[in-house]
């Protein structure tokens, strides 16, 4: 599999030929202002909850592209009211088999309203299977027990957990949390783009290595093969 980072929590995972989208929120980050949204390619957008900061590029990559949006039944409803049709609807625990492979749509403790107010269901994240690995992206959440049930159905390759702290999970909650999930390796998202989630990256992989676990750190626009 092919990951790229585009900066805070949006990243595409190249699996077979189709690419996968996750959280996109590029043309407000003034991290990513280098990366040219016209020429992402996705078949799918996968969105883990409604906040701004998941779902700013949505419609522009939608056009572009002609993804196929794939997020909790709140969120995909309200894109539709805003004319993309062409999503599939999940809810926790439920799993689906696209070309690519399987999503499963899981828990994750955060909020998810919409930027005008409107209810986003309540935030999630992915557990992806597929015939060139499996992978778990925690979406926005804090450390949280249920992510113990993902390793008693899937033998994760890698996570891509959120590490910034404040909104969500710091440095030591990601490394209990891939204790977890069971995983040796874990991407690092959801850091450094606002005053809130600064870290200090070199502290966060010498913390992870401590505990046998590589953080990976892809600047915004580098590909990494997993
Ligand atoms: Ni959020
Ligand atoms: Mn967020």
């Amino acid at each position: 599999m092919e990951f790229t980072f585009y900066g805070h929590a949006c990243f595409s995972v190249k699996i077979g030929n189709k690419s996968l989208l996750f959280d996109p929120f590029i043309t407000p980050n003034e991290l990513a202002k280098d990366i040219d949204i016209s020429t992402i390619k996705a078949d799918y957008i996968l969105v883990s909850h409604g906040h701004e900061d998941h779902i700013a590029d949505v419609r522009k990559i939608v056009n572009s592209t002609g993804a196929k949006l794939i997020s909790n039944y709140e969120v995909v409803t309200w894109f539709a009211e805003k004319g993309i049709s062409d999503s599939h609807p999940m809810n926790h625990g439920g799993s689906w088999n696209f070309d690519f492979g399987k999503v499963k749509y899981v828990n994750a403790v955060h909020s998810s309203t919409l930027p005008d107010g409107s209810p986003g269901g309540n935030p999630g994240g992915f557990v992806i299977e597929s015939a060139e690995g499996n992978f778990y992206f925690a979406g926005d959440t804090a450390l949280h027990m249920d992510m113990k049930l993902i390793p008693l159905q899937t033998n994760l390759d890698f996570a891509i957990l959120p590490i910034g702290d404040n909104f969500t999970m710091g440095i030591d909650d990601a490394i209990l949390a891939a204790e977890f999930v069971k995983v040796d390796k874990v991407i690092g998202v959801h850091y450094d783009t606002f005053g809130f989630i600064k870290i200090d990256s070199d502290a966060a992989i010498k913390a992870f290595n401590t505990n046998k676990v590589q953080l990976m750190l892809p600047a915004i626009g580098e590909t990494i093969e997993l």
